[in-house]
């Protein structure tokens, strides 16, 4: 339990936000598949990506771990080795999902479980796909959740449609094509993040990605790649962990904020789209071009008055871009208590199986702090602005529900206090100092 006191006075600071969570756990995974080592700097030692690290451990990669360094020390496609304990992937749903492809391709079986949230996430999506290419994976308890049993194998090729935009399907599909040497594709609804696609590149793996005139998007993975490390990996800020620095800029009156080294990979950059239609101006300097693209982001407090409107008059997020800003919608909520008039959030029911439903979670505390929020089937109605106030904010062990009203807390009138504020480990283990140093 924490209590956050309002910001009484304005900050002007600069912040560097750990790595991205995305790459750091593909970092790992690359790392361990290809053939030589590899050095990953910016890796996020949060509790997700140190999940990810164990279950290669216990696949038998050796990695070495130093203060500002991780070392893959890299197996090949084949040189994983049947694990002696159960996997377990903690809260991660990466870890999970994208684990799932590459032992469903392997000689050996395995169970793959983690904490009581993946348990209860659905693993339908993958477990149907994985079917299709032949492999035997099943759901232990029989309710298409984790632990998942697996029993290993060669599989084929497939063109799977999948029916939700998801970076962590299209990574599972294309991670078992790769470990199978078969050729595979994946057409979603509205382009996922891309960073397996950057990655599988960078390692020598041809994928190419077509987007449709609908909005929907192929990737393909050619067959017979062969994984070969770069050597080095720098992994750029994570631009999910960004959002909440330069929320805060925007609720505390008179601060600006300097976000370094932020990765702003277009798959992942939703939330700046959507600050600058709201009339928010950020200044993106030092700007890199490199495999995946960064900039330090800078933000000044401003009240946005005429955020776009739509025919009806509201402002509305929904679309294409949600994929783009999927993890950042909890802080976006928050800013829209903020704006005149009507925001409506749709086509993010995707919200609803995260780390925990975080819909009907932020509508449950952001109540409680009196916005004016109603939850819908796929997102939010909120009306502004409303002040907030303090309150006692359950997060259910959500990292992203803990840190958006942790946010929200240093706008508002009164103490906030936090439930289970530890819960920010899972991708933010530093957040509440860097917090602290704001006030
Ligand atoms: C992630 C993809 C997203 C995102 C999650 C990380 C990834 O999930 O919400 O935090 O690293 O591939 P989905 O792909 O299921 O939407």
């Amino acid at each position: 339990m924490l209590t956050i006191t309002p910001s009484h006075r304005p900050f002007h600071t600069d912040v560097t936000v750990p790595g991205d969570k995305s790459i750091s756990h593909r970092s790992i995974m690359f790392g361990a598949l290809a053939e030589g080592d590899t050095r990953i700097t910016g890796f996020l030692k949060s509790a997700d990506c140190l999940s990810t690290m164990s279950c290669f451990r216990a696949l038998g990669i050796d990695i070495e771990e130093t203060e500002d360094e991780i070392l893959v020390h890299g197996k090949g496609l084949h040189g994983l080795q049947a694990p002696s304990v159960t996997l377990d992937a903690g809260n991660s749903g990466t870890t999970t999902r994208l684990m799932a492809g590459i032992l469903s391709a392997q000689t050996f079986p395995s169970t793959l479980t983690g904490d009581a949230s993946i348990q209860k996430r659905p693993m339908g999506r993958v477990i149907t796909p994985l079917t299709a290419m032949g492999a035997d994976i099943t759901s232990a308890a029989g309710n298409d959740c984790a632990p998942l049993k697996i029993s290993g194998g060669k599989l084929h090729g497939i063109d799977w449609t999948s029916p939700v935009a998801s970076a962590q399907v299209k990574s599972c599909i294309l991670l078992a094509a790769l470990c199978s040497g078969t050729e595979a594709s994946v057409t979603e609804p509205s382009l996922s993040r891309d960073h397996t696609e950057r990655m599988l590149n960078a390692f020598g793996v041809p994928v190419s990605t077509v987007l449709h005139p609908d909005g929907s998007a192929t990737a393909r993975i050619a067959a017979d790649g062969v994984l070969r490390s770069p050597g080095a990996i720098d992994v750029p800020g994570d631009i999910s962990s960004a959002a909440y620095f330069l929320a805060a800029a925007l609720l505390v009156p008179g601060s600006e904020i300097l976000v370094r080294n932020v990765g702003i990979n277009p798959t992942r950059a939703g939330i700046l789209t959507v600050l600058r239609r709201m009339g928010v101006e950020i200044i993106e300097e030092n700007r890199d071009d490199s495999l995946e693209p960064k900039a330090d982001l800078r933000v000044r407090y401003q009240r946005p008055e005429h955020p776009e409107r739509d025919p009806h008059g509201d402002f509305v997020i929904g679309g294409d871009i949600i994929p783009a800003l999927i993890d950042e919608l909890p802080m976006i909520a928050v800013l829209c208590t903020q704006l005149p008039g009507r925001s409506i959030i749709r086509d993010a029911a995707e919200l609803k199986v995260k780390e925990s439903d975080r819909i009907a979670v932020m509508t449950e505390n952001l109540k409680k702090m009196g916005a004016d929020i109603t939850a819908t089937d796929d997102g939010f109605v909120i009306h502004g602005p409303t002040p907030l106030y303090g309150a006692e904010i359950d997060p259910h062990l959500d990292h992203r529900i803990a840190m958006s009203l942790a946010v929200a807390a240093l706008g508002a009138e009164g103490d906030t206090v936090i439930r289970d504020h530890e819960c920010v480990n899972i991708s933010y283990p530093e957040f509440f100092d860097e917090l602290f140093r704001l006030t």
